[in-house]
């Protein structure tokens, strides 16, 4: 059994982290050999409900699950973090634009940015959920000049698990037979779900999808629209929006970003962008990445066709038109 790690959720006493909050204790996200002691950090009005939910961490009975520190405060919450979930922000509410929720979140991560260039260890990983989170991401690592770049990134993981489900339930399979969707670009109705690179295993051997489904009009058109309206379908449907899916996701994201993805499989994830495929530099950008002893990297050398180009060129103007945002905002406080 190894040294417990201190592990911060953001957000604590809100909805995604109650279905997160089970992972973590349960070992389904830093493995079965790993405690943790978990920060849960949530503004004072929400003190009260986190007590609750610590009652339940504790009727939980989890071995793994060693101190648990419930904090208003961003200095206590990351002292000495190995992992970080950001889920915390501010909601959109009726009417509000995605500029408006832009500038109501900037602030937030400039804290908690400065929180964790002080406080955090400098190897810890970052995984931003609440919306918008790419910029928020970007703007919690420009706040955090001592941590790598390449520790912030940005959850897109449900927008992958959701095209995943999404081509096996086409391909009538079950969904683990479906591999190497990409999500390219923003966590929003921009972002191109891609099934161009993605394979299928059928009776046992793998095919390309785009062959095995053979219908451009439904990958191009339905498929990509499906999955970029998924979250406001959820939203319609239930009046609130996609938890238990979006915690399975953030536990999926950071699992594989600390142990691994499989040789030849690859995943998504909102990462500072190094100019691959194009895409300009110092936006946090979904890309397929593909992952070894806690790093992560670009995968290189796939064919991007001209319909694939124009997609991903209007998500990174949407991320590039966030960023002129965010500096704005923060530059006017
Ligand atoms: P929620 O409203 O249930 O919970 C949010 C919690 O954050 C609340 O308890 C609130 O008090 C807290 N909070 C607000 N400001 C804070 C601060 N400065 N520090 C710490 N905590 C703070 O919301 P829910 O459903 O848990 O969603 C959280 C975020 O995740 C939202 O921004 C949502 O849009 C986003 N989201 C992102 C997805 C993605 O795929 N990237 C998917 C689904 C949701």
């Amino acid at each position: 059994m190894s040294e417990p790690i201190n592990v911060v959720v953001t957000g604590a006493a809100g909805q995604i982290a109650y279905s997160l909050l089970y992972q973590l204790a349960a070992g389904s996200v830093f493995g079965p050999n790993q405690p943790i002691n978990l920060r849960l950090l949530d503004i004072p009005v929400m003190m009260t409900v986190l007590d609750g939910v610590i009652m339940e961490l504790e009727d939980l009975a989890l071995p793994l699950l060693r101190e648990i520190t419930p904090t208003a405060d961003p200095n206590v919450a990351f002292k000495n973090v190995a992992a970080a979930f950001l889920v915390g922000s501010m909601p959109r509410k009726e009417g509000m634009e995605r500029k408006d929720l832009l500038a109501a979140n900037a602030e937030i991560f400039k804290v908690q940015g400065k929180a964790l260039d002080q406080h955090a260890r400098k190897d810890v990983k970052v995984l931003v959920v609440g919306n918008p989170a790419n910029t928020n991401a970007w703007i919690c690592s420009h706040h955090a000049p001592s941590i790598p770049k390449e520790n912030f990134t940005a959850m897109t993981r449900l927008d992958q698990n959701r095209a995943q489900a999404a081509l096996a339930a086409r391909l009538n399979v079950s969904v683990d037979k479906v591999k190497n969707v990409i999500i390219w670009g923003n966590h929003s109705s921009t972002q191109y779900p891609d099934a161009a690179h993605a394979t299928v295993n059928v009776q046992g051997s793998t095919k390309p999808v785009p062959s095995v489904v053979n219908d451009d009009n439904w990958l191009n058109i339905t498929f990509v629209e499906k999955i970029q309206k998924r979250g406001t379908a959820v939203i319609s449907a239930r009046k609130m929006s996609s938890a238990m899916s979006a915690a399975k996701a953030a536990g999926d994201h950071m699992r594989d970003w600390w142990i691994g993805t499989k040789p030849g499989e690859w995943v998504s994830m909102g990462v500072l962008s190094d100019g691959s495929y194009g895409i300009p530099r110092d936006i946090v950008f979904s890309f397929p990445v593909a992952i070894e002893n806690g790093q992560y990297k670009i995968v290189q050398g796939l064919q991007i066709n001209d319909f694939a180009r124009s997609k991903l060129s209007i998500t990174s103007k949407e991320l590039e038109e966030e960023r002129t945002e965010a500096n704005n905002v923060l530059q006017n406080k």
